[in-house]
């Protein structure tokens, strides 16, 4: 079975799911850098060569590799859940944990973040709280398990974390 981390850009899904994989023993798998590996650039030059719609392909793919392994901590970029057939693929064999933060506590993490194309807006503000708007009930539906973040640290959300997925 694989853990799988879901949530908004800045939730922690790649930090919390490297120090999950190493309590557990288990290799992990950022889909992100999987989809840097696999197209030779970073996803800021994906969205500017191919737009959105060319990353979304590529997520699609990569999410589809990974959800026939098994035994893995993957963590996903944030956006994974806007293709049901992701969410489909990931659940096939793996449990999935939505890492749920309020807005506030992501604009802190992102105020200076150039990595990230759909937050490079003036108003980040309003860009951060229409997509989490846009997105929180596909978050919420997908999850198996939800932990609300804002006022814990990684070690926290991974021992919770660990004595969730016990119970699922
Ligand atoms: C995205 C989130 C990013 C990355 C891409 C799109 C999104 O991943 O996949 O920039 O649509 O929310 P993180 O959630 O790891 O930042």
């Amino acid at each position: 079975m694989n853990i799988v981390l879901i949530g908004f850009m800045g939730s922690g899904k790649t930090s919390v799911g490297r120090l999950l994989a190493r309590k557990l023993g288990s290799n992990f798998v950022d889909l992100d850098e999987r989809i840097e590996e696999a197209s030779g650039v970073k996803i800021a030059e994906i969205f500017a060569s191919g737009g959105e719609g060319h990353f979304r392909e590529l997520e699609s793919r990569e999410t589809a590799g990974v959800s026939v392994e098994d035994g893995l901590v993957i963590s996903t970029g944030g956006g994974v859940v806007l293709n049901q057939d992701n969410i489909i693929n990931l659940k096939k064999n793996g449990r999935i944990v939505f890492l749920r933060t309020r807005p506030e506590t992501v604009l802190k993490r992102i105020v200076h973040d150039r990595s990230r194309p759909l937050l490079q807006k003036d108003d980040k503000e309003a860009a951060v709280r229409r997509l989490m708007d846009e997105r929180m009930s596909l978050y919420e539906e997908a999850g198996d398990v939800i932990i609300d973040t804002d006022e814990l640290n990684k070690y926290e959300v991974v021992d919770l974390i660990i004595n969730m997925i016990k119970e699922i």
